[in-house]
């Protein structure tokens, strides 16, 4: 955020000698899953509008949010969002045009762009949506040997955006054939080689610092037929000593001071209505003493879990969303994340008294089990869990 008005100052330093730029983003500008980062994602998404960014890669960061939020910032804003390898599980339609052509000066560049594949967990694609995520990347070279080709007939030069981390990025251009190879690459995030071009084959490749703290501008000699001559990169430091827009640092210093206030009042506190102020919840682990086989099922259950589902979609400050996720939400002595317990706050997910109900109760008039039957319906309803039903589901956590 702090770099958005140095970002303005520099653009309009290198529009004052060059009258043909294109503004490309590899992607991940997004935030993190947290309501206040989406906020702050819709204000800097103004923003970049107005510095011009045409086309943009999606990187997995760019879908926090959720696609439909994603796509609908884009067609607000008018960006042109592209992936040539990213479908839902149970449709092989891509979720977004796999290339964008953009005229500069009479060349035709085209702009296509890949999510890599990587198995560590921070390229795992997790939205902030309560549905479940199924997104699929495909083989980033199965997608650009089918649509390159194609874009080539279309374009003087060819530019990937690429998601993929460096290591692969660059083995990736190494294996493209000569069908599918591209003339730039813009590389996501490769924090210690952004301030050199390097050449992989015939490609130039430039990367972008993951902090964007630095604008990377590279200025190309090129022929007619646009066949790049010569190839100059230059990093512009966003740092304190970069100039401002200052109309641009108002209105960023303006939203933060807002959101700095909302963020404040935003604490999560629980409005208790249900059960009995002399009654008290006693946590899982004092159950697991006596209750050692029950205790087993409950630990390998997605009941277990259900807080780091939330935890994992930034929701843990949601009372649309802990409700359900946690132990005695809204009951008296129930989740509370300003009451901790031994130090400890001890009712995430959905403990055994979610469904039993207090332990201070425990056995008391041996109708216990019993009343945990009808619990289930609370959480499970029509529209968080539309195909319930009581035997199938018992069966997968019998006790
Ligand atoms: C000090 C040991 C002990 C602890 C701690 C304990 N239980 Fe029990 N629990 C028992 C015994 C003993 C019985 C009765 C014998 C049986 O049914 O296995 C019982 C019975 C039950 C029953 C069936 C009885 C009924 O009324 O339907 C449930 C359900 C139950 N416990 C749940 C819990 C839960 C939940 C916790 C934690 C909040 C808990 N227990 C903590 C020892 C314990
Ligand atoms: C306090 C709310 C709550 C209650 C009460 C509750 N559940 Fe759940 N249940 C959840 C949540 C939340 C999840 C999803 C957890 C996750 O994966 O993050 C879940 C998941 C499950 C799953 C795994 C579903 C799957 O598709 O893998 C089963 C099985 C299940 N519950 C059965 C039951 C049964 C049976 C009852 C009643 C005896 C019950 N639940 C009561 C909240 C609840
Ligand atoms: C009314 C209760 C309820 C509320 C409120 C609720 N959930 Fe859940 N959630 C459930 C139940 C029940 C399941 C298990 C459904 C199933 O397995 O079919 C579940 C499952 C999930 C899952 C799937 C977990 C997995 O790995 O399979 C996610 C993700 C999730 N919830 C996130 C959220 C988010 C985010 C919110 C807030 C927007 C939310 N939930 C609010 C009851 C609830
Ligand atoms: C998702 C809801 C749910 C959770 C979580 C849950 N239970 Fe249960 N439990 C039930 C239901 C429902 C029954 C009754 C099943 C029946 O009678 O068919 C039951 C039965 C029991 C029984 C009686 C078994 C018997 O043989 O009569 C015990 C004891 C028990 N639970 C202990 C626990 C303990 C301890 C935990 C936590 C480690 C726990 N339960 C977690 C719903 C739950």
């Amino acid at each position: 955020m702090g770099g958005l008005a140095r970002r303005a100052a520099i653009f309009q330093l290198i529009a004052k000698d060059h009258p043909h730029v294109l503004h490309l983003d590899a992607g991940n500008m997004f935030g993190r899953r947290t309501e206040a980062a989406r906020a702050q994602t819709v204000f800097l998404l103004d923003e970049v509008e107005k510095l011009g960014y045409e086309v943009l890669g999606v990187g997995q960061w760019d879908l926090n949010y959720g696609l439909d939020f994603l796509r609908e910032q884009a067609a607000k804003h008018g960006f042109h969002y592209v992936c040539a390898n990213l479908h839902l599980g149970d449709d092989s339609e891509l979720l977004f045009d796999p290339y964008a052509v953009v005229k500069v000066n009479g060349i035709r560049v085209g702009i296509i762009s890949v999510l890599g594949q990587s198995n560590d967990q921070r390229y795992k694609i997790v939205t902030m949506s309560p549905k479940v995520d199924d997104f699929v990347v495909d083989s980033p070279r199965d997608a650009l040997e089918k649509y390159v080709p194609e874009l080539r007939k279309k374009s003087d030069l060819v530019v990937l955006l690429s998601n993929a981390n460096a290591r692969d990025t660059r083995q990736l251009l190494l294996d493209l054939g000569p069908e599918a190879a591209v003339d730039i690459c813009v590389e996501g995030a490769d924090s210690k080689q952004y301030r050199r071009l390097n050449k992989v084959g015939d490609t130039y490749l430039v990367s972008a610092n993951p902090q964007g703290k630095y604008l990377g501008q590279l200025d190309l000699m090129l022929s007619h037929d646009g066949k790049i001559q010569d190839a100059v990169l230059k990093i512009h430091e966003l740092g304190k000593q970069a100039p401002e827009d200052e109309t641009i640092k108002k209105r960023v210093d303006t939203f933060l001071e807002a959101n700095k206030q909302k963020g404040h009042t935003a604490r999560l506190k629980p409005t208790p209505t249900m059960g009995d102020p002399n009654e008290h919840f006693l946590g899982v682990q004092r159950c697991a003493n006596c209750h050692k086989k029950e205790y087993e099922v409950f630990r390998t259950s997605a009941h277990a879990k259900a807080w780091q589902t939330l935890v994992s979609k930034g929701q843990t400050n949601n009372p649309e969303c802990v409700a359900c996720h946690v132990t005695g939400w809204n009951w008296y002595g129930g989740y509370d994340p300003g009451v901790a317990t031994d130090g400890r706050n001890i009712l995430f997910n959905v403990q055994c008294e979610a469904c039993h109900g207090y332990g201070s109760e425990h056995t008391r008039d041996g109708q216990w089990a019993k009343k945990a039957k009808d619990s289930c319906v609370q959480c499970h309803t029509e529209k968080f869990d539309p195909d319930f039903d009581y035997e199938t589901r018992w069966s997968a956590i019998a006790h």
